[in-house]
C-alpha cells in the first residue's frame, strides 16, 4: 500500500491544503495529515481543535486520515512505513525553505522522497497567518477557509 504523510502546522487547514490532499489522495492509496506543532511559532489554535477541524474539513475524501505528533518528522514516518512526505508549493519562494527541509529530511531517513504538488493559482496566495490576520481584523475569509474554520475563527475570535 502506498501511504504518504502530509505534514504542517495546520493553523488551521485552509482551501489551499485541502486543495493539496484532494490532488495526492487521487495519486496514493492513504494520506495521513500529521498535525504537529511547530516551536517556532505560536498557535491560535490547540492541536485537538487543529485535528477536528481537518476531520470536519476532509470527509469527502476516503483514504486521507489524520493525526498529531510531536518530535522528529522522520521518525514518524518510518513508524508509520510510510513512502513519502507531502508538501505543497505556491510560489517560488516556498522553494528554499522547502528544498531545505527535504534534503534534511533526505539525509535523516534516504529511502523516503519528498512530493511536491503545486497550488492551484487562485489559492497562492492563501497562507493560515494570513487567514488568522484578516479574520481578527474583521474581514471575511470565507473564500479561503472550509466552513468548519470560518466558523470556529468567529467562535474563537469572540471569547
Ligand atoms: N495552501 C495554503 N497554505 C499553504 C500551502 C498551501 N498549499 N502550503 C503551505 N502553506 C502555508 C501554511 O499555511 C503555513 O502558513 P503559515 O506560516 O502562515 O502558518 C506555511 O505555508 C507553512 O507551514 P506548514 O506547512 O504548516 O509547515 P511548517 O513550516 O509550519 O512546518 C513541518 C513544517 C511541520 C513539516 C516541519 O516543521 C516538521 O517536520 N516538524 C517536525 C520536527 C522535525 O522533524 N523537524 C525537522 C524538519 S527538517
Amino acid at each position: 500500500m502506498k501511504l504518504a504523510v502530509y505534514p504542517g502546522s495546520f493553523d488551521p487547514i485552509t482551501r489551499g491544503h485541502i486543495d493539496i490532499l484532494e490532488k495526492t489522495s487521487k495519486i496514493f492509496d492513504k494520506i495521513i495529515i500529521a498535525v504537529v506543532h511547530n516551536i517556532n511559532k505560536k498557535a491560535l489554535f490547540t492541536l485537538e481543535e487543529r485535528v477536528e477541524l481537518i476531520k470536519e474539513s476532509i470527509s469527502h475524501l476516503d483514504n486521507v486520515e489524520v493525526e498529531s505528533f510531536s518530535g522528529l518528522l522522520v521518525d514518524y514516518i518510518r513508524e508509520k512505513k510510510a513512502c513519502a512526505i507531502i508538501r505543497g508549493l505556491r510560489t517560488v519562494s516556498d522553494f528554499e525553505y522547502e528544498a531545505t527541509m527535504a534534503y534534511m529530511n533526505k539525509n535523516l531517513l534516504p529511502d523516503v522522497d519528498t512530493i511536491f504538488v503545486m497550488s492551484r493559482p487562485e489559492y497562492i496566495f492563501i497562507s493560515s497567518s494570513g487567514v488568522k490576520e484578516a479574520a481578527i481584523l474583521g474581514g471575511d475569509v470565507s473564500a479561503m477557509v472550509p466552513l468548519p474554520v470560518e466558523k470556529k475563527l468567529k467562535e474563537k475570535l469572540k471569547q
